[in-house]
């Protein structure tokens, strides 16, 4: 069991690390925590007004999920792949460096499941881009990817990654609360806008 837990230790701490804090802070964007919605993600930064900091962020997020699941691929095998994935997103969600008050986890998610699988990561990816430039909405791309990263895996034949899809979606769901109860007020932002109802 050690070199699993191990796993999830490194997941953790590579997925905690605030890419979106970081950036803007050394950009001097501003507080993060005191813009829009106070998220710590690529959406949230790209309401600085600074388009490179937000795709930065987003990539950056994507590619610590990514970076744990094919550290752990390489190292240690496919076995350790869904616990290092799993680990890095709730170091996202809840960072220890900032209290546990993190992120919603959906760069991060992207990230995983592209290195997880490719195929469904493409499609996942796909999925989030249509439906939020269908919406304008950063928030509904992310809970439509969320909820079809199953669909995705199933039709795949990935049946061996739905659990973690499932889990997964729930825990972006619950990140997206306050973001659901504006969806239903319609007091949701639009992608760019400042304002967060
Ligand atoms: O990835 C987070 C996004 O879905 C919502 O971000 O800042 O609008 O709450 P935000």
């Amino acid at each position: 069991p050690f070199p699993l837990l191990l796993w999830a230790v490194i997941g953790y701490l590579l997925g905690s690390i605030p890419f979106g804090m970081l950036l803007t802070r050394a950009m001097k964007l501003g507080d993060l925590r005191s813009i829009g919605s106070g998220n710590i993600g690529a959406t949230n930064v790209l309401r600085t007004g600074n388009k490179a900091a937000a795709a930065g962020t987003l990539l950056l997020d994507g590619g610590k999920g990514a970076v744990a699941v094919l550290l752990a691929r390489w190292l240690a095998g496919e076995d350790a792949t869904q616990l290092a994935g799993l680990a890095a997103f709730l170091g996202h969600c809840y960072p220890v460096w900032l209290r546990f008050k993190g992120g919603k986890g959906v760069a991060t998610f992207l990230g995983l499941m592209l290195a997880l699988s490719w195929p469904v990561g493409l499609m996942c990816c796909a999925t989030w881009l249509a439906a939020a430039a269908l919406s304008s909405i950063s928030s509904v791309g992310a809970l439509v990817a969320a909820l079809m990263s199953t669909a995705w895996m199933v039709l795949m034949r990935e049946y061996e990654l739905t659990a973690l899809t499932v889990a997964l979606t729930i825990v972006i769901f619950w990140r997206h609360r306050s973001n659901i109860a504006r969806l239903r007020t319609g007091t949701e932002p639009r992608i760019g806008k400042k304002k967060t109802g």
